[in-house]
């Protein structure tokens, strides 16, 4: 059933169905937004929001017509769609030229008064990585759009449903192994998904924010392989840690990925680990004024048996941790 949405600020959310587009859904949903969900055709998230008090617009993101009538009557727009599975370089640029091309003529449309943006911190015209320059690209469009705006730059994102500390897990509870690719020595700034969300929605209407480009990550800088030794013991089973070359793993996942398996690595995952990407630690409490969670507390959260978000809990009957804050 279509849910009843007139009169209300419509909210359009692009990548809707993805990682991070569910656990916005889901909280917009739950503080009573209308939705409107733009995914593709055959997505797998679509079963999920067909599921939630949102309405379901099927089509590409590269249809301007399309997106045009997606736009029609919406207030703000969170743009989530990124294609990380994409492995051609040459596609990867065509979608975020072409899909932040239609999204902002849309939202010019439309008279948005707020667009959101999600990018990979290190993003940027001159990066090294390709897939990197073209979201640089896509955020310069927004920018000189002329539009309202406020782009997250985010470092790697963790919760229920995330690829990569869901995958080291999932391989460890299988196998016993804690495949640490490289040197390990990369630096991250793990940041729980709901406070991620949580900087979303505050930009939706924080005035303080708009039109910036803002650097997020959580309240620790750690390696790679300090993150896998903290979920490692977190969950408190036998293990044995591998170090593989990056090349290796790079292997074993391309593999996978064309048995039509889930690696715990994909290819562009792999080469966007490469890259440091940390900021200011307090970067979330100086412009969202909260403090994010530290990974542990998040990893139990995520834990913790839940079915809610189309993913089942990773290991029921972690403990969830006294200090977790009620309001999330
Ligand atoms: N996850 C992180 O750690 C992280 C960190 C920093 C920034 N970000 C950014 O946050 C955003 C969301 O990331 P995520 O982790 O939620 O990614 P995700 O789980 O891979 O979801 C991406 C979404 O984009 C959609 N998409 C992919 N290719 C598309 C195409 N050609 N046309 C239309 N839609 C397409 C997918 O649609 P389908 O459902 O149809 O497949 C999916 O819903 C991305 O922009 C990402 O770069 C993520």
């Amino acid at each position: 059933m279509v849910p009843a949405f007139r009169g209300r600020h419509m909210i359009l959310v692009t990548g809707a169905g993805g990682f991070l587009g569910r656990h916005v859904v889901r909280r917009l949903v739950g503080a009573g937004e209308a939705v409107r969900c733009l995914c593709r055709p055959g997505s797998p998230g679509g079963d999920w929001l067909r599921g939630q008090s949102a309405e379901l617009f099927s089509g590409h993101l590269h249809d301007p017509d399309g997106v045009a009538r997606a736009c029609r009557g919406v207030r703000q727009i969170i743009h989530l769609a990124s294609p990380i599975l994409e492995v051609r370089d040459a596609v990867v640029e065509q979608f975020h030229r072409q899909a932040t091309a239609c999204l902002v003529d849309g939202a010019r449309r439309a008279c948005v008064d707020r667009f959101l943006m999600v990018s990979p911190l290190g993003c940027g015209t001159s990066a090294d990585l390709p897939f990197l320059r073209s979201r640089g690209a896509a955020e310069e469009h927004l920018r000189k759009s002329g539009l309202p705006y406020v782009i997250l730059q985010s470092s790697l994102m963790f919760g229920a449903g995330d690829r990569l500390i869901g995958g080291i897990i999932r391989l460890l509870c299988r196998t016993g192994l804690l495949v640490i690719p490289g040197t390990g020595k990369t630096m991250l700034q793990p940041v729980w998904v709901g406070d991620i969300v949580s900087c979303l929605l505050r930009a939706l209407r924080d005035d303080k924010v708009a039109d910036r480009t803002i650097p997020v990550g959580g309240p620790q800088h750690l390696t790679y392989e300090e993150v896998a030794d903290q979920v490692a013991k977190m969950l408190n089973l036998p293990r044995v840690k591998v170090h593989l070359s990056r090349r290796t793993v790079g292997w074993a996942s391309r593999f996978l990925e064309g048995l039509g398996r889930n690696p715990f690595l994909g290819y562009r995952h792999l080469e966007l680990l490469d890259v440091g990407t940390i900021t200011a630690l307090d970067a979330v409490k100086r412009a969202f004024d909260f403090q994010p969670m530290p990974l542990v507390e998040g990893v139990a959260y995520q834990l913790a048996p839940r079915q809610d978000l189309g993913v089942a809990a990773r290991r029921p009957g972690a403990e969830r941790s006294s200090r977790m804050r009620g309001h999330r």
